[in-house]
């Protein structure tokens, strides 16, 4: 069998982010596969076919390509961005096992792209510079509660986060019920980015703060990325400069995060939960007792809960009770009671 399958991404639209190995095997194919407007990106040469067709065929067009490769030809199967990323690979891997065995032993390749996300973040700094995640908001694949419950989680561990297919014709109130969630769940004023056409002549970069984001925003030629609570902007002449540091503290996972993380999250993954009991504390406690806790955190402190109580009223100075005060920004408004852990 000669033929052989490549499924490559051609980035997000400048042809000087189509990689090297992508334009090589662009120039010994036969036949190219694809959405319309990706395959009439593909350079001209006399000997390819080009197959066009228009969304949501995934499969029949993996199915199509994958049949050319048997019968011979040199098929490259082109996606924008990276094909591995809400693309043409999963398509053709869900063809190929769920179709004729032959297939298996075609000679297949992935051939990386410059995903959407990652040009974006570029555009505007490092949002992405620490822990994210990436979210396709199309409800077509996967049930829209599917997608509310990814975005609450996604706050709750505090990642920045990158949304693809944010809002289509046919999909014209998914975004902003997927704003309103994300709105309520983080509670603030993070960046959010809007990054339409991103490295074509026409790319718009949009950086506003969550709570001034509307669902216009953003239309199917955007990806938006929408920072931690850590992420910053560095005002300049111009557009500011976005970024996430590298390095996150225990202390630095805000108790203001966690509303709207599920009862699941709540009690951290150890299966505990600090609490703080008395008079005014009630307000902090609960946050506090709501906040996704990862286990060094509880750690730090439970140790600090237990040698303040032992020594004296939690009143002390900086004790918990300040460090949450500071946190919630109430200034010293919390005073007196007691703490206790429960487990
Ligand atoms: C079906 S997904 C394909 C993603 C692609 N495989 C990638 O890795 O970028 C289409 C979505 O990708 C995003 N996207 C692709 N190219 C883009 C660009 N140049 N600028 C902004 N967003 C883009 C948009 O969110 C769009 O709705």
């Amino acid at each position: 069998m000669s033929g052989w399958l490549v499924i490559a991404g051609l980035g997000p639209g400048d042809d000087a982010l189509i990689t090297p190995e992508v334009s090589a095997v662009l120039a010994e194919a036969t036949d190219v596969v694809g959405y319309i407007p990706y395959v009439d990106q593909v350079a001209h040469h006399p000997n390819l076919t080009r197959h066009s067709s228009d969304n949501r065929v995934e499969l029949d067009r993996a199915r199509h390509a994958l049949f050319m490769a048997t019968a011979g030809h040199r098929v490259v199967v082109v996606s924008s961005g990276d094909p591995g990323v809400f693309a043409m690979a999963a398509a053709v891997f869900e063809a190929i096992e769920t179709g004729d065995s032959s297939w298996r032993d075609l000679n297949i390749r992935v051939l990386p792209g410059v995903t959407a996300m990652l040009a974006a973040s570029a555009a505007c700094g490092a949002p992405l510079g620490h822990d994210f995640c990436a979210i396709n908001l199309s409800d077509n694949l996967k049930p829209w509660r599917v997608i509310e419950k990814r975005l609450r989680l996604a706050v709750g561990a505090d990642f920045a986060m990158a949304f693809y297919n944010p809002s289509s014709k046919s999909r014209p109130d998914g975004f902003g019920r997927a704003l309103q969630t994300l709105k309520d769940a983080c509670n603030d004023a993070r960046p959010m980015i809007f990054a339409r056409n991103v490295s074509r002549p026409d790319q718009m970069i949009n950086v506003v703060p969550l709570t001034d984001a509307t669902p216009e925003m953003a239309d199917m030629r955007t990806v938006v990325l929408l920072g931690s609570s850590q992420t910053r902007l560095i005002q300049r002449s111009g557009a500011p400069l976005v970024y996430t540091p590298r390095s996150v503290s225990a202390w630095a996972i805000h108790p203001r995060i966690s509303s709207g993380v599920p009862a699941s999250v709540r009690v951290g993954t150890q299966g505990r939960a600090i609490m703080t009991t008395g008079r005014p504390n009630t307000r902090a406690a609960s946050i506090l007792a709501r906040a996704p806790v990862p286990p060094e955190f509880l750690d730090t402190i439970k140790s600090m809960l237990w040698s303040r109580n032992s020594a004296r009223s939690a009143s002390g100075v900086n004790g918990p009770r300040e460090m949450i005060t500071s946190w919630l920004g109430n200034g010293g408004g919390v005073r007196g009671g007691s703490t206790r852990r429960i487990t």
